[in-house]
């Protein structure tokens, strides 16, 4: 049985998409299951992502960015994962722990052994017990982001985190920035096989949900 999945991956690689045929397919069969993400799980994490994701006109300095992160998942994990977790209730998580390991740390080039102890400060300790990283080439999640912006579908009006004219912050970073944080999920996928699934995001999103499903299903047969 597992209570908590999160879903990682680079910019464009359906994840979210994922997340709620995920969901969806978990109350179905009458489990109690909610969804939610990083940033943006709490009032005060809309905030910080609308903050960290807006093109501005300052750039925000590394540790700043890594530390809005931080403080969203603090909140996160009091205000919603650990709540729910006492409620029994599974939750999926659209990007975790490894997501700041994967953009700040093989991205941006901070120590990896300082950001794990600050995330197991920020997570109070709770790690997923299964992660699906979706992984496409660098190129492709990006074009999928740049016709959602051409069709007017913006990757993330909800939360209004981008401009009207196009991508949002992370979108705009160069491709070789894509590339480190792709390798870096990989590399974070190999160490730590027994529970991260790697899954090919080229595939359609039906076959993709179907591989997904298929490991959530035999995971919750699983004696605790
Ligand atoms: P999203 O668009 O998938 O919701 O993610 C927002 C962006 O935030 C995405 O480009 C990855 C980035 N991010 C980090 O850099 N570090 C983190 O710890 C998290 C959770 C997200």
């Amino acid at each position: 049985m597992v209570r908590f999945i999160s879903f990682e991956g680079g910019d464009g690689s359906g994840k979210t998409t994922q997340v709620k045929l995920l969901e969806r397919y978990l109350v179905s069969k009458g489990m109690a299951c909610c969804s939610t993400r990083e940033p943006g799980g709490t009032m005060l994490g809309r905030m910080l992502r609308k903050a960290l994701l807006e093109v501005g006109k300052k750039e925000i300095s590394s540790p700043a960015e890594l530390f809005l992160y931080l403080a969203d998942r603090a909140q996160h994990v009091q205000e919603v994962i650990s709540p729910a977790f006492q409620q029994r209730t599974i939750v999926l998580c659209d990007r975790f722990s490894d997501s700041t390991l994967a953009y700040q740390g093989f991205g941006r080039g901070i120590d990896l052994n300082l950001l794990r102890r600050l995330n197991r400060l920020a997570s109070c300790d709770i790690v997923p017990e299964l992660t699906f990283l979706l992984d496409c080439p660098v190129e492709v999640g990006l074009s999928r982001i740049r016709k959602q912006v051409a069709a007017g579908r913006l990757s993330d009006a909800s939360a209004g985190a981008n401009t009207r004219k196009g991508q949002d912050r992370f979108e705009r970073e160069e491709v070789e920035f894509h590339e480190r944080v792709r390798q870096g999920f990989l590399e974070l996928a190999r160490s730590e096989p027994d529970r991260v699934c790697v899954v090919d995001a080229l595939e359609s999103i039906g076959q993709v949900h179907e591989r997904i499903r298929k490991v959530v299903d035999a995971k919750m047969k699983e004696i605790p």
